[in-house]
C-alpha cells in the first residue's frame, strides 16, 4: 500500500532552505500540516521568522546563505537541538543568476553557488550521519530547466542541469544504503522568482524572454500545488517529481531526437523574440 504523506512526515524533522518565500514557504507550511517539525531557513531572516511564526511551535527559523557550509552546519545543529536529527533536507533556495554570454563571473558564481554547490555542501554534511543511522532523505528543488533548458538564462540552465546531475549521482550512489533522493523539476510557479527574480540588472530583455518562455510553456502553478506534489512524490519515494507532468514528454522528445528538439527550441525562442512574425 502507498505510504500516506502524513505517515511519512509526522514527527519527523525537516530543514527547508529558501523557506521564507515561494515554494519553500509552501513546503514548510505543508510539512507542518502533515505533522513534521521544520527549520525554516532563508537568506532573509525576517521572512523565515514570519513563516516560522505563522506555523507556530512546530517551526523555528534561521537566517543565512544556504550555500555556506558554516551556515548549513548551524542549520543542522538548530534542527537537532530544537527537534532531533534531520530526517529531510529540502535544498530549495535558488536564484535566477544572469542572462546570456553577458553574464558576469559574479553572476555565474552566484548561480552555481546557490543552485548547485549549496546542494553538494549540504549532502557532504548530512550523508555520513544518514549512513550511520541507515536513513535520511535529500530533496533537490532543481527545475525543468535542468532537464530541458532555460531560454534567456545560461547560468540558470547550467546550474540547474548540474543540480539534476548531482541528485542523480546521489541517488545512484546511496539509494541502496537507506538514503532517499528526490529531484523536483517544475516549469512555471507563481513566485517572486518568476515575477522578477529572473530579470538580471544587466540584461532585462533576456530576463523578460526567460519569463515569457516559462509562462508560455505551460500552466503557472501555485507554490502550494507544487508543495503538495513534492510531498506526495517524496512519500512515494519517487526520484523525479514533475509538478507539470507534461515535462516528462518534453524530456522524452529531447532524448529521442536531440537535434530535432534543439531546432524546436530555436523556433520557440524566435517566436518569443519576434512575437508578431
Ligand atoms: N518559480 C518558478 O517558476 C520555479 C520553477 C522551477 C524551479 N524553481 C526553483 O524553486 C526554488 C524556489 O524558488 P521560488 O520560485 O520559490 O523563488 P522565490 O524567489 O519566491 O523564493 C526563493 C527563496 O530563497 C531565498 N534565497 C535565495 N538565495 C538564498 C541563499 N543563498 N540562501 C538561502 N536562501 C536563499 C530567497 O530569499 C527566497 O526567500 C528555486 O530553487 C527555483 O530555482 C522555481
Amino acid at each position: 500500500m502507498e505510504t500516506s504523506v502524513t505517515e511519512t512526515f509526522a514527527g519527523r524533522t525537516a530543514i527547508v532552505t529558501g523557506g521564507g518565500a515561494g515554494i519553500g514557504a509552501a513546503l514548510a507550511h505543508r510539512l507542518a500540516d502533515h505533522g513534521a517539525k521544520v527549520v525554516v531557513a532563508d537568506l532573509d531572516p525576517a521572512t523565515a521568522a514570519k513563516v516560522a511564526a505563522d506555523i507556530g511551535p512546530a517551526a523555528v527559523s534561521a537566517g543565512g546563505d544556504a550555500a555556506d557550509a558554516g551556515v548549513i552546519e548551524q542549520l543542522i545543529a538548530t534542527a537537532e537541538s530544537s527537534f532531533g536529527p534531520v530526517d529531510f533536507y529540502f535544498a530549495n533556495a535558488g536564484i535566477g543568476g544572469g542572462a546570456g554570454l553577458d553574464s558576469t563571473d559574479a553572476q555565474w558564481s552566484a548561480a552555481l553557488e546557490v543552485n548547485t554547490l549549496a546542494h553538494i555542501r549540504a549532502a557532504r554534511l548530512l550523508v555520513p550521519g544518514w549512513l550511520a543511522r541507515g536513513a535520511g532523505y535529500f530533496v533537490s528543488t532543481a527545475s525543468a530547466a535542468g532537464l530541458l533548458t532555460q531560454l534567456g538564462s545560461a547560468p540558470y540552465s547550467v546550474s540547474k542541469h548540474a543540480a539534476v546531475g548531482f541528485a542523480e549521482w546521489l541517488s545512484i550512489t546511496y539509494g541502496d544504503k537507506g538514503i532517499g533522493v528526490s529531484c523536483v523539476c517544475p516549469m512555471g510557479v507563481d513566485t517572486a522568482l518568476l515575477r522578477e527574480g529572473m530579470i538580471p540588472e544587466n540584461n532585462a530583455e533576456a530576463g523578460r524572454l526567460a519569463i515569457n518562455a516559462v509562462k508560455s510553456a505551460g500552466t503557472v502553478l501555485s507554490p502550494e500545488e507544487v508543495a503538495d506534489t513534492v510531498l506526495a512524490g517524496v512519500a512515494a519515494g519517487d526520484f523525479l517529481i514533475l509538478p507539470h507532468p507534461e515535462v516528462l514528454q518534453m524530456y522524452r522528445n529531447k532524448g529521442s531526437d536531440y537535434d530535432r528538439w534543439i531546432r524546436g527550441m530555436r523556433r520557440f525562442q524566435a517566436t518569443l523574440e519576434n512575437p508578431g512574425s
